[in-house]
């Protein structure tokens, strides 16, 4: 049969869990592909939201836009992070978890045929949801410091064009994108009639000096901005699906034609447990957010030990980006890692070409130990080939 779904890319993942499927119950297992922390939602959060099981509510729908009481608490904390100003009531949308929110926005703006210019690599399920609404996307790669080519992005846009993605900071370099480049990438929409859609998953996730810029708080651009948001990485709460979708008041209204067709609303008991972590559990996610500070400096101290690797240092996220030096097929160098070393990595190129001859080190769910133990076992496989 022929599907609308052909010209897709499968889920790569699941995928790569297959081909690891022999290995996954030796005890020697060691999973450095998936993009979640190691951490679960805060103790108390849990044990509030344990109170509430017996609620009707909890089992019920809300608002379509979500939980007004979360979308008050949300935007208190946009504003206190980024700087971000945004109405509660008219301007956000809780999603059923960031890829939701993304896919929501693209089959709200983009017709079939437009396009949406992507700096590459990319995180992969976005160039799905834009070939799925009958788009194309237009990868433009980064430099090697994983810094977006202001020019480049520019010469992409033609008058097909209907938005220009970014995701900052970014999944999978790690890179945070300048003030100066998302202005002139704000500007550049600006001029050219164009939504710029950030993607801002990972904005508490930064480190060393580094701070994550929302082109949201840009106070002139409004409606043109469409910022998405996660707490599934830094709340660890990948498996509870919720995000967010903040745009103009008009692009709100939009997107929850498709929010209500696709889910309705976000799942309930996720909405509770975010509102009762933004309300009394900040400082338990800010310790989590430190300690993988941490991981993150013992790893690229030990990836530094393997000539093999160059490893371009970026400031966020707990994903490491080495490009391998002589590595033309990352795919059938990570089969290799996985049976030589009982260790799954993903490869670059499932990131778009531009993530070609990378692998993508996830250390987020690992604990110090672990860490040591990979890059022990990541050594010795590079000393050997
Ligand atoms: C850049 C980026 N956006 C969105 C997501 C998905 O987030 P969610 O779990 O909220 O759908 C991920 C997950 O890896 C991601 O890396």
């Amino acid at each position: 049969m022929k599907y609308r779904t052909d010209r897709i890319m499968a889920p790569p993942i699941p995928k790569l869990i297959e081909a690891a499927k022999r290995y996954v119950s030796s005890p020697e297992f060691l999973n450095l592909g998936p993009g979640i922390p190691g951490h679960i939602p805060p103790t108390d959060s849990l044990k509030a939201f344990g109170n509430t099981l017996l609620h009707p509510a909890t089992h019920r729908y809300t608002f379509e836009q979500g939980n007004l009481e979360l979308r008050e608490e949300l935007a208190i904390y946009l504003r206190q992070n980024w700087n971000v100003q945004v109405d509660p009531e008219n301007e956000i949308s809780i999603t059923a978890g960031a890829n939701a929110a993304f896919a929501g926005a693209i089959f709200t703006v983009l017709s079939p045929g437009e396009k949406v210019v992507i700096p590459s690599p990319f995180y992969f399920n976005s160039v799905m949801a834009v070939r799925l609404a009958g788009g194309e996307a237009a990868e433009i790669p980064v430099g090697s410091d994983f810094q977006v080519c202001y020019d480049q992005i520019e010469s992409a846009v033609d008058k097909n064009t209907r938005a220009i993605f970014i995701n900052t900071p970014n999944n999978p370099t790690g890179a945070v994108y300048s003030r100066e480049i998302v202005d002139s990438l704000v500007d550049l929409c600006i001029d050219k009639d164009l939504f710029l859609i950030s993607d801002e998953t990972y904005g508490r996730l930064v480190y060393e000096g580094a701070t994550h810029y929302s082109p949201r708080s840009r106070s002139d651009a409004h409606e043109r901005i469409i910022s998405l948001g996660s707490f599934s990485k830094d709340f660890g709460m990948s498996g509870w699906r919720v995000g967010y979708v903040v745009g103009s008041d008009e692009f709100i209204q939009e997107f929850m034609k498709v929010q209500d067709t696709v889910t309705i609303c976000a799942p309930t008991p996720g909405q509770m447990l975010a509102l009762d972590i933004l309300k009394h559990s900040l400082d338990e996610i800010q310790e989590e957010i430190d300690r993988l500070s941490l991981l993150r400096d013992l790893a690229y101290l030990r990836i530094s030990e393997i000539p093999a690797l160059e490893t371009a240092r970026t400031p966020a996220t707990f994903y490491i980006f080495p490009r391998v030096n002589g590595c033309t097929d990352s795919r059938r160098l990570v089969l290799d890692i996985l049976r030589e070393t009982k260790m799954l990595i993903l490869p670059g190129s499932i990131f778009g070409e531009a993530g070609e001859s990378h692998l993508r080190i996830s250390i987020g769910p690992l604990t110090p130990e672990a860490v040591d133990e990979a890059f022990d076992r990541l050594s010795a496989y590079f000393r050997n080939h």
